[in-house]
């Protein structure tokens, strides 16, 4: 009997602004599968959670929906509790780092460092934005690009030409906050000396605490020395004050981590759980994080050392997964693939998606794809026509014919031991996160066992006189292999478990009561386990996804009717006299690769073409399009799409679709004339 191992697990803190959505989930069901199995197998599995409450987003967005931050987080922890339960994420804590818990800790952390000689303080220039008398993060300047010259791009990284750069090198920067253009301002900032455990942290990476790929991209931070780390922000910031800086805060991502500390101190002032016993220097549990590849830096480099500086344990391992992407791409609010877990919700089965993502995960860093064509099809052949199949097959014929009792053994045990033999392959599997092999060894398992229904025909032989015995036996051998798959997919299904205990009238499920089968048992009547995925409900929740003004904001052409697109702030005269409207023809109209709304036009304006991208495809053929007339305008400073640089605008009107209108102007209008 293996010992029973302590784990104390985690998944990255989601920030308190803004809701769940699939992208997020990816990383919570593969935590909860592995939390379930770990418990499934008999060891003690802590799976803990919290808001990531701090910062200057939460603190605008605040200001912005004129409430607390305090009444901000509460509403959208609020949300987040409730939209993990729903897709059955089973927490032993959430919380919030917003917490006297956590504000303890990250002061003692703090202390235990300052006093080990770790933090020392510096003055740095930052951007400062004058009106609203506050320190700008990156993401809270915005300019002009130096490198391509692409407008409206963020102080930190150009989404045009994927250049990096410093705030202060933005051509016409301006605050985001107030649009106000940053002035540069010093100020006195800690520092954690993270230099400090160089030799420790190079070690810690070579251990196998993370996987290679990850440990290699983290060592490289380490050619030009280990920097120090900013961990305090000026005020006004939305967090805890540093305890002997006054003014000053501590960094969102200090604390935030600290959390997972603080959520499972929580735990244990709630059930007498001993917090030492996971947390002290020697402790011999083990601390496992799931986290995105996005913020490995700070769970496998800044985390690491703060924790073992601070003198407490640090991380057994750090996993990381990649992001999702739908339908081979990014998620996209005008696509209708920026799924919410909500929307989601209220359309289809979470199992749904917790066994797709289940037969996607693999141990490594490469993004996943929701392919929803792929999605209803492996549900509704895996899930539906394999499993739930074998125990809709048998359960009738047991509870008409045999008064729901189960034959007094086992006729087949050959093939019940060749699926209790699998168990541990499979927990190898589950062990090492690798979840699709998991799941292809259990789906060959359920062709087995559909194989060996068909091989023997219950539908045949119970019309044959004298079969009675052999189907009692076929249908309750497939009852009870039926039960054994349910229990290697519990981790992944937990509801259609639960509902399958019940079915089967017997105890909880675990890795080892397969090693009794059920005879000689009454089992319930059968009622449907799962159904298929409908198409019309993934259509439906993609629509609901669908952000219209998003859509305008990429097309920029289509506007609905007034009701969801209101009329825009008033322009007075010389602003509309600012627009050179044009009449322009088009000389050539082509198809863009890649784009489901646009058009490619070529446009003669008298003497000059223009390359312009128009969101007309719905309505019109390229080759209804040469040689037409339409108005432009012509003033409009060129932007930068993903297709290429589009010159100007091209006028329609219309409710969408087919109905789009290119206005053709009367005969005698020239290219180039303009507009009156
Ligand atoms: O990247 C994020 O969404 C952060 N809120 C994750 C924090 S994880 C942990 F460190 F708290
Ligand atoms: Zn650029």
């Amino acid at each position: 009997m293996p010992e029973t191992r302590k784990i104390l697990v985690t998944s990255a803190l989601p920030y308190a602004n803004g809701p769940i959505h699939l992208g997020h989930l990816v990383e919570y069901i593969q935590t909860d599968i592995w939390a379930r199995f770990q418990r499934l197998r008999g060891h003690e599995c802590i799976y803990v959670c919290a808001d990531d409450a701090h910062g200057t987003p939460i603190m605008l967005r605040a200001q912005q929906d004129g409430i607390t931050p305090e009444q901000l987080i509460e509403k959208i922890g609020q949300e987040h509790r409730e939209d993990f339960a729903d897709f059955h994420i089973a927490f032993d804590n959430y919380y919030s780092t917003h917490s006297e818990e956590n504000r303890e800790l990250s002061e003692t952390i703090y202390r235990r460092l300052r006093d080990g000689g770790h933090i020392t303080t510096r003055t740095i220039t930052q951007a400062y934005d004058p009106e609203k008398e506050m320190f700008l993060p990156d993401r809270f300047i915005k300019g002009t690009c130096p490198k391509c010259g692409a407008e409206d791009q963020y102080g930190d990284n150009c989404e045009v030409c994927g250049s990096t750069y410093d705030p202060t090198e933005l051509i016409n920067p301006r605050s985001v906050v107030s649009g106000a253009t940053p002035v540069e301002k010093d100020s006195e900032q800690y520092f954690f000396k993270l230099g400090d455990f160089q030799d420790w942290l190079l070690k810690w990476l070579d251990s196998g605490h993370t996987q290679s790929e990850i440990a290699n991209k983290q060592k490289e931070w380490f050619e030009q020395g280990l920097q120090d780390w900013d961990i305090s922000r000026n005020a006004p910031y939305w967090g805890f004050e540093i305890p002997d800086a006054p003014g000053k805060y501590f960094y969102v991502w200090l604390d935030a981590p600290i959390g997972y500390m603080a959520s499972f101190k929580n735990l244990c002032e709630k059930t007498g759980r001993d917090f030492d016993e996971f947390w002290a220097a020697d402790s011999k549990a083990e601390l496992v994080h799931f986290i995105g590849k996005d913020i490995a830096r700070f769970h496998t480099l800044f985390w690491p050392a703060v924790l073992y500086g601070a003198g407490f344990r640090t991380p057994t391992a750090v996993w990381c997964h990649g992001f999702l992407t739908v339908d081979g791409q990014k998620m996209s609010k005008s696509r209708g693939t920026f799924i919410m877990a909500r929307t989601y919700l209220e359309y289809l089965n979470p199992e749904y998606l917790r066994y797709y993502f289940a037969a996607k995960l693999g141990d490594g860093i490469d993004d996943i794809d929701l392919n929803l064509e792929d999605f209803s099809a492996r549900v509704n052949s895996d899930l539906v026509g394999k499993v739930v199949n074998i125990a809709s097959r048998c359960a009738g014929f047991i509870n008409k014919r045999f008064d729901g009792n189960l034959s007094e053994q086992i006729s087949e045990p050959k093939l019940y031991e060749e699926f209790v033999a699998a168990s541990d392959s499979i927990a190898n599997k589950y062990e090492a996160r690798e979840y699709s092999h998991a799941m292809r060894e259990i789906m060959g398992l359920a062709d087995r066992a559909n194989q060996y229904i068909d091989e023997h025909k219950p539908w045949v032989l119970i019309k044959q006189a004298g079969e009675e015995k052999t189907v009692h036996d076929v249908c309750s051998t497939g009852l009870n292999l039926f039960r054994v798959l349910i229990t290697y997919l519990k981790p992944v299904l937990p509801k259609l478990a639960a509902d399958a205990e019940a079915f089967l009238n017997a105890d909880e499920l675990n890795w080892n009561s397969i090693c009794t089968p059920l005879v000689a048992h009454k089992i319930n009547p059968f009622k449907p386990l799962m159904t298929r995925v409908e198409q019309d409900k993934i259509d439906a929740m993609t629509e609901a996804s669908k952000d219209n003004l998003a859509a305008v904001e990429n097309d920029k052409t289509i506007s609905g009717p007034l009701a969801d697109d209101p009329i825009s702030e008033e322009i007075n005269f010389d602003d509309f006299a600012k627009i050179d409207l044009r009449i322009a023809k088009i000389i050539k109209a082509e198809h863009v690769e890649g784009a489901d709304k646009l058009l490619q036009l070529t446009l003669d304006i008298g003497g000059e073409n223009r390359n312009v991208f128009a969101g007309i495809k719905s309505a019109y053929h390229p080759e209804d399009l040469e040689g037409k007339l339409t108005v432009m305008v012509a003033n409009l400073a060129p932007r930068k799409m993903r297709f290429g640089l589009s010159e100007g605008m091209v006028l329609a009107a219309g409710p969408g679709g087919k109905d789009l209108f290119i206005l053709n102007p009367d005969e005698g209008a020239q290219p180039g004339m303009r507009v009156k």
